[in-house]
């Protein structure tokens, strides 16, 4: 079996139904269940023998301990993390905690058990960590895409403390021959995607009639890939990745944020018309930059392309149709996640804005 950690987030819960509809072999599922952790994306394997869940934190080395030992799994793949990058800008604790604290005590407990594994299983056994582009920092307009060479240079507490952790992870390959790798992925979307993030919050405030917050002047870059596709990926990673290396994963769909506001717009004149005949784009507004904001994000995915063979499958056009037609389909599920924090953070971080 495998272990994850973070497996009722967005990536987490994309990555265990995929995995269960692809292989019988069973997914120990690691997660605190913080604000962006939802087991209600998990309904479908609640008779599912294949999924055990433990509520926990990567930060509890007794708990993944007990967890390792009992279990006895093959992989480990830590998708458990502080994600969003405005969150990390008012409130950064948290972020240096989860990400660099839990990944470190993570890798510890991981070290103590793979060092009792028999020879075999010590040479195949896997631990891949799920890491960002924005470890690479800010690419000017006509700069090359990032490729797994480029130098580390985060902007934001959030992909400081991520940077951190890929840091640790390498640390742990070449001084303890730990069998990890780390992937450095582009901003994702599609189902199940908490809506504080820029797709996701677009399509909500669509339909509630509010406005559409659009971040400084909007011509801000960023490289979409369809959240299945970095699945697809990661499984390619697993089953045939070289420990102590690292694969960078992007959609080639670098997209200003305004082009991508527009383009979920108009989905939703089509899919879901507004009742008064008007265009959803009429809800657009401009509002205070993101501090230190990342201009442009580009990913060279051509070490994964060429070695292990991926590529998406997913055009722009398809995965955005899909998404759109998810959130669509699922208005409960929304609901559901706009509890009273949800609001309370939305309210506070668009106060901020002026908006
Ligand atoms: P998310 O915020 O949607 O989910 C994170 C999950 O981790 C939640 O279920 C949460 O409960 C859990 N978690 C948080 N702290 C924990 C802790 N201390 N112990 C155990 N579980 C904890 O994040 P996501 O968007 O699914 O991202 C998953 C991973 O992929 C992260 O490491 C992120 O840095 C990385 N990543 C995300 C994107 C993206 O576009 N979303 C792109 C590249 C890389
Ligand atoms: O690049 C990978 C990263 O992508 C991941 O590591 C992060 O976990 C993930 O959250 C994402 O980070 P971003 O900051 O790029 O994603 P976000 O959806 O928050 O913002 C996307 C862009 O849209 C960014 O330039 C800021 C802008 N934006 C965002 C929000 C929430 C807006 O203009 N308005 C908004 O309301």
């Amino acid at each position: 079996m495998i272990l994850i950690t973070g497996g009722a987030g967005f990536i987490g819960t994309n990555f265990l139904l995929d995995w269960l509809t692809q292989s019988d072999e069973e997914v120990i599922n690691l997660d605190v269940l913080s604000y962006a952790g939802n087991l209600e994306n998990l309904v479908s394997l609640n008779d599912d023998k294949r999924h055990i869940f433990a509520q926990g934190d990567i930060c509890d080395s007794t708990l993944t301990a007990r967890l390792l030992t009992k279990y006895q799994p093959r992989a480990i793949i830590n998708f458990a993390a502080e994600s969003h990058v405005d969150r990390s800008i008012q409130d950064p604790e948290e972020f240096i905690q989860t990400n660099i604290v839990g990944t470190f005590r993570l890798l510890e407990t991981t070290r103590a058990y793979w060092s009792t594994l028999e020879n075999k299983a010590k040479q195949n056994f896997r631990f891949i960590h799920i890491s960002t582009d924005e470890v690479y920092g800010s690419l000017a307009s006509g700069d090359e895409a990032f490729d797994e060479d480029h130098r580390y240079e985060p902007n934001s507490p959030y992909s400081a403390s991520k940077a951190a952790s890929d840091h640790l992870i390498r640390a742990y390959y070449h001084t303890y021959g730990l069998p990890v790798l780390t992937t450095n992925c582009s901003n994702n979307y599609g189902p199940y995607q908490f809506p504080e993030k820029l797709i996701p919050l677009i399509i909500v405030n669509a339909l509630a009639g509010k406005l559409l917050p659009v971040y400084g002047d909007g011509q801000q870059i960023r490289d979409w890939l369809y959240v299945k596709d970095h699945c697809a990926a990661i499984r390619r990673v697993l089953e045939a990745g070289t420990p102590g290396e690292t694969y960078n994963i992007g959609g080639r769909n670098e997209k200003p944020n305004i082009d991508i506001v527009h383009t979920v717009c108009a989905l939703l004149d089509t899919l879901y018309p507004r009742a008064d005949g008007k265009r959803y784009q009429q809800q657009i507004t401009f509002v205070t930059d993101r501090p230190g904001h990342d201009r442009r994000y580009a990913i060279n995915s051509k070490k994964i392309e060429r070695e292990l063979g991926w590529k998406p499958i997913e055009t722009f056009e398809t995965g955005i149709h899909k998404t759109v037609r998810w959130y669509l389909d699922n208005q409960i599920w929304v609901r559901n996640v706009q509890s009273g924090t949800y609001r309370k953070w939305i309210d506070k971080n668009h106060k901020e804005r002026a908006l």
